[in-house]
């Protein structure tokens, strides 16, 4: 039977823990830190010598540690993109903005553990050479702001922070920052420009990748709430012990944000990859099944962003046989093992880790409407194909839900889908965008063409004409 497996949030539901700073002391926490200060340089066969810092960053890297915040890009790989030449100040940021609609998991580390992401702070702080250090949290999250302060306050009442940590000779100074309360602040270069006190444009990369011009035009670290506190164990348990955990090359544990129609919505620590979807979904430890007398219809695997699945999809997937050779095997999408390659191989992606379980009460169209209509408020409106067809998409599935379809829509949606992503945009809200809306018409376009057929009916019943092609009429809709 899988269980979950609680890495990161070990004590966090646990009956008296609490956010406070000796709660956490009393657990153990900041001994990892005294840990990597601690550690010494070690020599090289070539008589030269591994400094401390660089002795984490090489773990960072052995840990397979992938990034949580979305696109699973290793963490180690990108540190060692910084620039440590420029002689400019090194900064770290913590992406705390969880916008990603159906995500919900950093929230429940910064309100019930937020010493485990500072320690997991200063660690990735000291490995870096970086002075100071940013959380940038959601702006619809004062809770957790007013939590975290207190935190950062309590760690520097100890000398977990400030000048001359622990005797250490390191100095290190943690802030806070409240976002914009826009989905575009999670997106790094938007987060970087609004962190600068302007409006979340993202820039355009090249020349703008954050390790060597991010925030002040200096190399940047930006790194998910997650993601930051597995550094903490990683170098806790060792590198080599923590690619244990998971599977290969999808390593260590993920928390998982489930939602929609299961029994038991909630978040659950797993190791990558040694779960399933279906196990996730229906077992008594995760997601309890569905709702009493449905059936499933759809599932989002990685967050409102990633391709939907049908019940019943299958994948041609490639898998070790027995005598350790690749062979191919037809997967249904429940048994899916739910880490980053399955889900890439799968044409979707884990994205956030955000599962968003729909049954056969799901109106689908609705469904993409309502995700198409949060896309279209959201884009930035920096580049066209996105700023446009965005609004497209939205006005022409809000017709769809309002009476007014048409029987090409379906292909209306797709052919506008598909000429955003692709390079066409500056950041990859342009594919966030698109995708839901090619797989879902792509998936389940009977139910599209039926809408639209339907109202074309109704409306020649009652004398009225085809709806425009344009000009759409939608008085109803406050937004557009
Ligand atoms: C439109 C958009 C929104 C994003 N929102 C978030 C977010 O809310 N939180 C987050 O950690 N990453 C978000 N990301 C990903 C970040 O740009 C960045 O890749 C991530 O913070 C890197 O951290 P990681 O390497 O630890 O995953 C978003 C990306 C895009 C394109
Ligand atoms: S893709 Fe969309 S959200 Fe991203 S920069 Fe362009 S307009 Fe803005």
């Amino acid at each position: 039977m899988p269980q979950e497996f609680r890495l990161i949030l070990k004590h966090t539901d646990e009956p008296g823990y609490t956010p406070d700073i000796e709660c956490y002391l009393h657990h153990g926490g900041y001994e990892t830190l005294k840990k990597a200060l601690a550690i010494q340089p070690r020599d090289l066969s070539d008589g030269k010598k591994m400094s401390a810092q660089e002795q984490i960053r090489e773990d960072v890297k052995i840990s397979g540690l992938r990034g949580r915040g979305g696109a699973g890009f290793s963490c180690g790989l990108k540190w060692s993109f910084v620039d440590r030449r420029s002689g400019k100040p090194i900064y770290l940021i913590c992406n705390a903005d969880e916008s990603e609609p159906g995500t919900f998991k950093d929230r429940q580390i910064i309100h019930k553990d937020p010493h485990q992401l500072i320690e997991g702070m200063i660690i990735s702080c000291f490995a870096n050479d970086v002075h100071l250090a940013y959380i940038y949290i959601r702006g619809e999250m004062p809770e957790g702001a007013k939590l975290l302060n207190k935190a950062l306050a309590e760690a520097r009442a100890k000398n977990f922070l400030g000048k001359n940590i622990l005797g250490s000779g390191y100095d290190l100074e943690i802030h806070v920052h409240r976002g914009a309360g826009a989905y575009i602040c999670g997106e790094e270069t938007g987060l970087i420009e609004s962190l600068e006190g302007k409006r979340a444009y993202p820039r355009i990369k090249p020349p703008y990748f954050p390790a060597v011009l991010g925030l002040y035009m200096c190399p940047t670290i930006v790194n998910n709430v997650e993601t930051l506190c597995a550094v903490k164990h990683i170098v806790a348990m060792g590198a080599v012990e923590y690619a244990r955990l998971g599977t290969p090359n999808n390593t260590g544990t993920r928390i998982v944000s489930l939602s929609g129609h299961v029994k038991r919505p909630g978040y659950f620590e797993i190791e990558v990859g040694k779960v399933t979807i279906g196990q996730l979904i229906n077992d008594p430890a995760f997601g309890g099944g569905l709702r009493d007398g449905r059936k499933l219809k759809a599932v989002i695997p990685g967050g409102s962003s990633a391709k939907v699945f049908k019940a019943g999809e299958k994948f041609k997937l490639k898998r070790k046989g027995p005598d350790g050779k690749d062979v191919e095997q037809e997967v249904d999408m429940l048994d899916l093992p739910y880490d980053f390659d399955s889900l890439i191989a799968a044409g979707s992606m884990s994205g956030s880790s955000a599962i968003i379980v729909m049954d056969d009460s799901t109106d689908i169209v609705e469904a993409l409407a309502n995700i198409a209509e949060f896309y279209a408020h959201e884009s930035c409106g920096q580049c066209t194909p996105c700023r446009e067809g965005s609004l497209w998409m939205s006005k022409a599935l809000h017709r769809l839900t309002h009476g007014e379809g048409r029987k090409q829509d379906a292909d209306y949606l797709v052919k506008i889908a598909d000429n955003i992503p692709g390079g066409r945009t500056i950041c990859a809200f342009g594919e966030a965008c698109s995708w839901p809306v090619q797989s879902f018409v792509g998936k389940f376009k009977d139910e599209f063409v039926a809408k639209g057929v339907a109202d074309e009916e109704r409306r020649a019943k009652e004398g009225k004409g085809a709806v425009p092609m344009h000009g759409m009429k939608i008085a109803a809709c406050p937004q557009h």
